[in-house]
């Protein structure tokens, strides 16, 4: 049998609020449901996934540049962060894991500052607008370039 691959999913800040939270931006799916649609795309895939939310820039950061001892990617919706951090975005330029940006929202039909994201340069490729499906897609597609590792 083949090691398991594992992929970690990150949900920044804000996103413990999800199903409140601006329903007619972000859904009505809270954040243990979305995990739950996770998890089942995760087994259908073949993969393992752990996922966690996180409030704390530092803490992000933290768990990113551990990430590579265990993870073979990451599906990251860095929320605010997206549009501020460079830290997170060091962090996943430096884990040197095929890392795939997420949002529920479509950021670019949003405000202006929403706009632009510091992240997903150093990403293998961003979905956003699509909801949950935004999670599933990006899933499948970190799947797909942890499997193409060696
Ligand atoms: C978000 C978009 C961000 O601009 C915002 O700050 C979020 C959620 C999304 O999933 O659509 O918190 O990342």
């Amino acid at each position: 049998m083949p090691d398991p691959i594992h992929i970690l999913v990150i949900h920044g800040p804000n996103l413990q609020l999800l199903g409140t939270r601006q329903p007619e931006v972000y859904g009505k799916q809270d954040l243990p449901a979305i995990n739950r649609l996770i998890a089942e795309r995760a087994k259908q895939l073949g993969v393992q996934v752990t996922a966690v939310q996180s409030n704390h820039e530092g803490e992000i950061v933290e768990l990113i540049g551990k990430a590579n001892a265990i993870y073979r990617a990451i599906v990251i919706n860095p929320a605010a962060y997206t549009h501020t951090s460079v830290a997170i975005r060091d962090a996943v330029e430096a884990s040197g894991l095929p890392a795939v940006e997420v949002h529920l929202s479509n950021i670019y039909a949003r405000e202006p500052f929403r706009r632009e994201s510091l992240i997903a340069p150093v990403c293998r490729g961003q979905v956003s607008g699509f909801g949950v499906a935004s999670y599933l897609l990006g899933l499948e597609a970190a799947a797909t370039l942890a499997k193409a590792k060696p």
